[in-house]
């Protein structure tokens, strides 16, 4: 079991209660959790209904989502558990907010994904004002994370905006790059947003995140078994995050850009690729457990 905690949150990056609490078991903590569309599919209970040939109704997937959510909420501390809304490119705010309200009725620790989108961000908006909690997912750019931080200005609440480190990476960015210049840019605010490190692929991401002192950071069962066994190293001062991806190739720096986080949110451009193909994933993902129109 981990000693000394890390001043980085800890959340599980999957959709899985047995799996949450076999980590818990493995560290002795678990901060916090975050689902997504895939993730859910890929939950046991319903990868087995969809293998015996059982499809689910829109609302018998909404009902599935809630009990895992419900099974999972109270294993985790204060960093809550967070479940993403159903949006496809055009969905309007208004549509993800009506989700996004339901949702946060499930537990008492929800914090609500929306994308970040014009829309996902005009749903935030909204939602802040009504006291929901919010996560911003499939945040790929500085610009996108200065709006977040523009469009959620007042929250009483801490808001997380998720910086997608692998899937950068992926791409040939080198996504810590992105997770650094958040953090720096975010110093000149007033700290209602928090950084959550997500699309952790290895345990460099991790510790590269600790070793910037991200608040939070999302993380799959495999890369905290796999910490977990070598004993939970962490970075030392002369740490040094290599910046490569898996074929061992140099990942593209990402340069800090100066923002000014007091502006209106819609003047940041916002429009990046990935997001538009993370969530055009999402949406097949979730329709992959969806039972066909006749
Ligand atoms: C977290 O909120 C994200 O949904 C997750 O980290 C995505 O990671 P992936 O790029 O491995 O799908």
């Amino acid at each position: 079991m981990l000693a000394n905690k890390p001043r980085t949150k800890i959340l599980v990056d999957g959709g899985d209660p047995e799996e949450t609490q076999r980590v818990k078991e493995l560290i002795g903590f678990v901060d916090g959790q975050t689902t997504n569309p895939s993730l859910i599919a890929k939950n046991p209970e319903i990868r087995r209904l969809l293998a015996s040939g059982h499809t689910l109704s829109p609302r018998q997937e909404n009902d599935e989502y809630k009990k895992i959510v419900r099974s999972i909420s109270p294993l985790v501390g204060e960093a809550g558990v967070s479940i993403e809304v159903f949006s496809e490119t055009g969905t309007p705010a208004e549509e993800m907010l009506a989700q996004g309200e339901e949702m946060f009725s499930w537990i008492p620790n929800a914090y609500i994904k929306y994308p970040c989108t014009h829309e996902g961000l005009r749903a935030a908006q909204l939602s802040v004002a009504r006291g929901i909690r919010v996560n911003i997912t499939l945040c790929f750019s500085q610009d996108q994370a200065a709006a977040v931080y523009a469009a959620t200005k007042g929250s009483k609440e801490p808001v997380y905006v998720s910086p997608f480190v692998g899937r950068l990476d992926d791409h040939g960015e080198n996504g810590m790059d992105l997770v650094r210049n958040i953090r720096n840019m975010y110093k000149n605010g007033d700290g209602h947003v928090l950084v959550l490190a997500a699309s952790i692929r290895h345990i460099d991401h991790l510790l590269a995140s600790f070793a910037l002192d991200v608040e939070l950071a999302t993380v799959p069962a495999k890369v905290l078994e796999e910490w977990a066994a070598k004993t939970f190293p962490m970075p030392d001062r002369d740490f040094n995050y290599k910046a490569v991806d898996i074929g061992g190739r140099s990942l593209r720096a990402i340069d800090y850009k100066e923002l000014d986080l007091e502006v209106p949110w819609q003047s940041f451009d916002i429009a990046h690729e990935l997001t538009n193909t993370g969530i055009q994933k999402f949406v097949a993902d979730y329709r992959s457990t969806l039972r066909r129109p006749a």
